[in-house]
């Protein structure tokens, strides 16, 4: 029988968006509620190399920081089912979305440039990429540089209308392989 039903997802769960998405904290709370183990990947790299993601792209440069997120993703390939949130860039990397995907799926967490930018500005993280004068233009250039690569995403799921633990629970039916309430 053919179904258009969503399958159990048995790989990775790989949530991927704009900076000021909330991929981390979405991605912690579904981790929680599945049970299975979390990755931040600016966090992982950081740990790695000793420094904050914001001296990475000031000392050693953004070509260097993009292979640390290649070198992780090709090392989590390999790992058991994880939730992942990489940085906002990881989609740019040629070639690591088909390192995990299939079995992993990603799942797009959609917020327009200027409600990013709104976020960020409420965030004590720095973002090096939004250093600059306007960063509603330098956000509006990532998402018209970004959006197919984000809309390429098994699953959209726009979290400026919806709330917080209502997009938890959809992606933990989809992980499932339940058509989540919504999307
Ligand atoms: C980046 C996003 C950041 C971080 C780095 C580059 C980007 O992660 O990886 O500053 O290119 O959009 P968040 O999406 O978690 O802010």
């Amino acid at each position: 029988m053919v179904s258009d039903a969503p399958r159990q997802i048995d790989g990775h769960i790989v949530l991927v968006g704009l900076p000021g998405a909330g991929k981390t904290t979405v991605g912690r709370s579904v981790a929680k509620a599945l049970g299975r183990p979390f990755l931040d990947f600016d966090l992982e790299i950081e740990r790695r190399a000793g420094m904050s993601v914001a001296r990475i792209f000031a000392e050693l440069g953004e070509p260097a920081f993009r292979r640390m997120e290649v070198e992780l993703t090709r090392e989590l390939s390999a790992a058991p089912p994880m939730i992942l949130s990489p940085g906002g860039g990881w989609v740019t990397n040629s070639g690591v979305i088909a390192m995990l995907r299939p079995p992993g799926c990603l799942i797009h967490l959609l917020v327009s440039p200027a409600e990013a930018v709104r976020r960020l500005s409420r965030s004590r993280t720095t973002r090096p990429l939004l250093l600059q004068a306007d960063p509603s233009v330098k956000m509006q250039a990532l998402w018209d540089a970004r959006a197919g690569l984000y809309n390429s995403a098994d699953t959209i799921l726009n979290v400026e209308v919806v709330e917080p633990q209502a997009i938890t629970d959809s992606i933990v039916a989809l992980a499932h392989g339940r058509m989540p309430a919504i999307g």
